[in-house]
């Protein structure tokens, strides 16, 4: 994994490189932790829980495969659980990246998960690599870009990739089929959210392959067809830029609201990505 800047740069849409994904469903809230593998080295995306095990079971799988970093897509708790163990198991050398936006509430957020749902989580420690718009987190041949998308944490990021097998981004808890990551936790922003599905719906290719922090998957096509929150998130981004007139405006009440994170169940329906 290695070090790149692109502040300000535009997406790149060039393929590059082949990887494979597979995930895990682990922790108390069943949460996807992933595995990004590209020419002999891998990345463990959201270790969730258990992250000897998790680490123990990758090398058994892919015993010349060099697991070379995580990446979290943002600082819950449910997220960074197993952070703590991989770095045990690999060294503290090993980049962790996480924005910095949310390095501050890391512990406050294991603290309200103890509190709130008695549930223990090991503290993943100080990342040694700050990710912001822009930065390219490298494995094996594959770039992941980051996305800045705050709204369900203040440093929430989605990493995508244009690649040989085609787009994929990991979003962690932005995104949902149908629907969107919570708000009410701290430092959630209902604002800043639609600003951000607005962004994944403008910015990414609509075949993109969307990996989720919970339950299946989606892509971009099918989030722009028949998420609403997406849909209207792009509504009022197209009236922010003049592009409509004011008057023909929906009352927000029209919006259903669903919200999935923490709790959303799992099943099996990728079509990019093998399960453990
Ligand atoms: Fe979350």
């Amino acid at each position: 994994m290695s070090d790149t800047n692109l502040e300000a740069a535009p997406l790149d849409l060039t393929p590059r490189g082949s990887l494979a994904i597979e995930y895990v469903v682990n922790g108390p809230v069943e949460t996807n932790t992933y595995f990004v593998i590209s020419g002999g080295e891998a990345l463990v995306i959201d270790p969730a829980w258990e992250g000897e095990r998790l680490v123990e079971e990758f090398s058994r799988r892919h015993p010349d495969v060099r697991l070379a970093g995580i990446a979290c897509t943002h600082g819950h708790a449910d997220h960074v659980g197993g952070v703590a163990g991989v770095r045990r198991a690999l060294g503290e050398d090993l980049p962790f990246a996480l924005a910095e936006e949310d390095v501050p509430m890391i512990r406050s957020n294991i603290e309200h998960q103890r509190i709130n749902w008695g549930i223990d989580t090991e503290d993943p420690g100080e990342p040694n690599r700050l990710l912001a718009e822009g930065d390219v987190v490298s494995v094996g041949d594959v770039r992941l870009q980051v996305l800045s998308t705050p709204g369900h944490t203040p440093g929430g990021v989605v990493l995508f990739a244009e690649t040989r097998e085609g787009p994929v981004a990991f979003v962690g808890d932005t995104l949902f089929p149908g629907s969107h990551g919570r708000v009410d936790l701290e430092g959630g922003d209902w604002l800043a959210i639609m600003r951000s599905l607005a962004k994944l719906g403008t910015l990414l290719p609509p075949e993109t392959q969307v990996f989720v922090g919970h339950g299946s998957g989606t892509t971009i096509a099918q989030e722009l067809e028949g998420n609403p929150f997406m849909q209207r998130a792009l509504l009022d981004q197209r009236r922010r830029e003049g592009r409509m007139r004011r008057d023909s405006e929906e009352p927000a009440s029209a919006m259903p609201r669903r919200e999935m994170c923490p709790t959303g169940t799992h099943s099996a329906g990728m079509t990019l990505g093998a399960a453990w």
